[in-house]
């Protein structure tokens, strides 16, 4: 078999047979196949896609390109959560904890941030002492004892999507609907989980900036999960602003913990309270959507989801008082307002503006090295849709650095449009799909 013969087939529109597939894949993670060759078929795919059977066994060739966890250790049904990235996404920081209080296994391997979207690693790292550096031992011994354990996702974990992505970013072959799907599953199911909940984000924050495509990838990613044998959900969700009010990871996990309280964001808790219920239903905890949501309503009435979260965080190394006093958590010393100055109507937040103006304070990540400040961020005091006057304040800078404070107060000022009538309201869920 030859690589070149692979690339002419795709280019002409012609069908991959799953051995070609899994020759090309192999070929490229043990570098036999060179980056100019694997652009080329990149590219091909671009112009001429690939089908739905093309695209699983893309999948499953990346999955089984490194460790495929297995978590058979683990009593119960284990249920994932993946969310396709957004700005002030800290709905896994609320949602695992309520899960975990149920009493349903939550066995989570998490990223950290890098460019204007955030990580949950990051986030939990906001706990003195927090860590996700747990053997693979630890991490079913702490999921056994208490349901809830997040770890690092390791460098064996579907290496050849590591790999294949670096090489997308670069080659302007990220925004194929295949080569996402496949590149997020091959993760998700090396991950090991038995039930998997989508979060698929659409609007100008998100990488699927239109229903419709948005729509498409939840399908395909269905299907792939599927047909690898995964309990399947995914939940469309809106990101055409931040989601909650808080962008940036110290106040991000003091907005979670305000939601763990019983006083979350309306937007952000929608979310929560949407993809909880797949994942109550998925783990059979449940006979219907409303049930789940009593259930999870519970935990936080309860406060057994609050407590949960602090058990977990103390299992794993960090600060269990901080949970209950989110005030010690690390602040910035330059608090800015952001002042409006006509009277309207907040039409719109660019999601995106609003995150590079937290990456602009060095709260998120140039490159996958680079260390960031935990404190800094924006906290939006209104959202779509609220009525503004002259001199209210529309959100406040958190920074540690003067000069870095006023680039990201110009970026938040651009990132608000207001007009003079209310805009439509967009629904939070736009679609669910099991
Ligand atoms: N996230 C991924 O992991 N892969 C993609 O291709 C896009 C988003």
């Amino acid at each position: 078999m030859r690589m070149y013969d692979i690339i002419q087939k795709k280019k002409k529109g012609k069908v991959l047979t799953g051995e070609e597939i899994r020759f090309m894949t192999e070929g490229y993670t043990k570098g036999e196949i060179p980056d100019y060759q694997m652009s080329a078929l990149l590219m091909a795919v671009c112009f001429q896609g690939m089908t739905k059977e093309e695209t699983l066994a893309l999948t499953l060739a990346m999955r089984d390109s490194g460790e495929v966890l297995d978590l058979s250790g683990i009593q119960g049904t284990k249920v994932d959560k993946h969310s396709t990235g957004g700005v002030g996404d800290k709905t896994s920081l609320v949602l695992a904890p309520m899960i975990a209080a149920l009493g349903i296994p939550v066995a989570k391997m998490s990223g950290r941030g890098l460019g204007h979207t955030g990580g949950t690693i990051d986030k939990l790292e906001c706990f003195p002492g927090f860590s996700t550096e747990l053997t693979k031992e630890q991490f079913c011994r702490n999921v056994n004892r208490m349901n809830m354990a997040i770890m690092g996702q390791t460098a064996d974990l579907a290496p050849a999507d590591k790999k294949l992505y670096a090489l997308r970013d670069v080659t302007a072959t990220v925004d194929q609907l295949s080569l996402i799907a496949s590149s997020i599953m091959s993760k998700k199911l090396a991950a090991g989980a038995d039930a998997i909940v989508l979060d698929v984000k659409t609007g100008n924050g998100a990488f699927m900036k239109e229903e419709r495509d948005a729509f498409a990838l939840a399908e395909e990613m269905v299907e792939i999960g599927k047909s690898a044998g995964k309990k399947m959900a995914a939940v469309i969700t809106d990101m055409d602003q931040p989601l909650g009010n808080a962008v940036g990871n110290s106040l991000e996990v003091k907005e979670a913990i305000l939601s763990l309280n019983g006083v979350g964001p309306k937007d952000l808790m929608e979310v929560v309270y949407a993809l909880g219920a797949e994942m109550v239903l998925a783990a059979g905890k449940a006979e219907t959507a409303e049930r789940a949501a009593e259930l999870l309503e519970q935990t936080i009435r309860e406060k057994t989801a609050l407590n949960k979260l602090a058990e977990f965080v103390e299992a794993q190394g960090g600060e269990k008082r901080y949970v209950y006093q989110p005030e010690l958590l690390p602040a910035a010393g330059i608090q800015m307002q952001v002042i409006n100055t006509e009277a309207g109507y907040v039409g719109g937040i660019q999601a995106e503006e609003i995150g590079l103006a937290s990456l602009s304070l060095g709260g998120g990540r140039v490159t996958k090295d680079s260390p960031i400040d935990l404190s800094v961020g924006i906290l939006l005091h209104k959202k779509k849709g609220q009525a503004v006057r002259p001199g209210e304040a529309l959100a406040t800078v958190y920074a540690n650095d003067m000069e870095r404070a006023k680039e990201a107060y110009g970026q938040t000022v651009r990132a608000f449009s207001i007009q003079p009538q209310a805009p439509q309201q967009a629904p939070m869920i736009k679609k669910i799909l099991r």
